[in-house]
């Protein structure tokens, strides 16, 4: 069937969603298993959730627009799933390896945002409140679904980050002796620098409004 109009095209692009969404059904509770953060593997679990509901709505679409649902292969998602699952695989573990799913499904989750984005659009220009609604409510659990993830991703870097320091600090005692006159020269030197970017801040630092909430 020829596309011609923007309500063809609003259909395509759902049955390509939907395609995806029930991909993301399958690969969530691997990525969940992967995990080994608990609050990694609860966001994984809740999204699984979520993207239930997802597909029931994306069902209602299909019923508002007329017409049964349908999945067209979704290859981008087939393929953001794929090289996730490469990632469940590496030779990485504990929060570095939580650090590579969240980046997998992250990718995932901007595909989504920006399919769901597209339909939403049209389904707003061919006049369609009920489906746009209904296509906007998914397009912000995605959203917030990838904001959940950046903050889980913030705490285990923080985490690699504070173990590395530990070790940083162990080889820095051990060479100290070694090193110390050539560190006080660049101490110096550092010093200097520093009194030179005092004495000319940025313009923008000087206002900074932001700073009051
Ligand atoms: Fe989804």
């Amino acid at each position: 069937m020829p596309i011609e109009t923007l309500e063809d095209l609003l259909l395509e692009e759902i049955k390509d969603l939907y395609d995806a969404e029930k991909q993301i059904t399958k690969a969530l509770p691997k990525l969940a298993k992967a995990a080994s953060s608990p609050d990694l593997k609860a966001a994984f679990t809740e999204h699984l959730e979520q993207t239930k509901g997802q597909i029931t709505r994306l069902e209602e679409v299909f019923g508002y627009l007329g017409r049964k649902p349908k999945s067209k292969p979704c290859l981008a998602m087939k393929g953001l799933i794929e090289e996730g699952q490469e990632q469940t695989q590496e030779d990485a573990e504990g929060s570095i390896k939580d650090l590579m799913l969240i980046g997998a499904a992250q990718k995932v989750e901007h595909y989504e945002v920006s399919g769901y984005g597209t339909v939403r659009t049209l389904a707003e220009g061919i006049g369609n409140e009920e489906v746009a609604s209904l296509l906007r409510q998914t397009e912000e659990e995605e959203a917030e679904t990838d904001r959940k993830l950046t903050g889980i991703a913030a705490q285990l870097m923080q985490e690699v980050d504070g173990v590395s320091e530990e070790e940083e600090d162990e080889e820095e005692e051990l060479d100290e002796d070694d090193e110390e006159g050539d560190e006080d020269l660049e101490d110096e030197d550092d010093l200097e620098d520093e009194e030179e970017e005092e004495a000319a801040p940025p313009p923008a630092a000087t206002k900074a409004p932001t700073k009051k909430r």
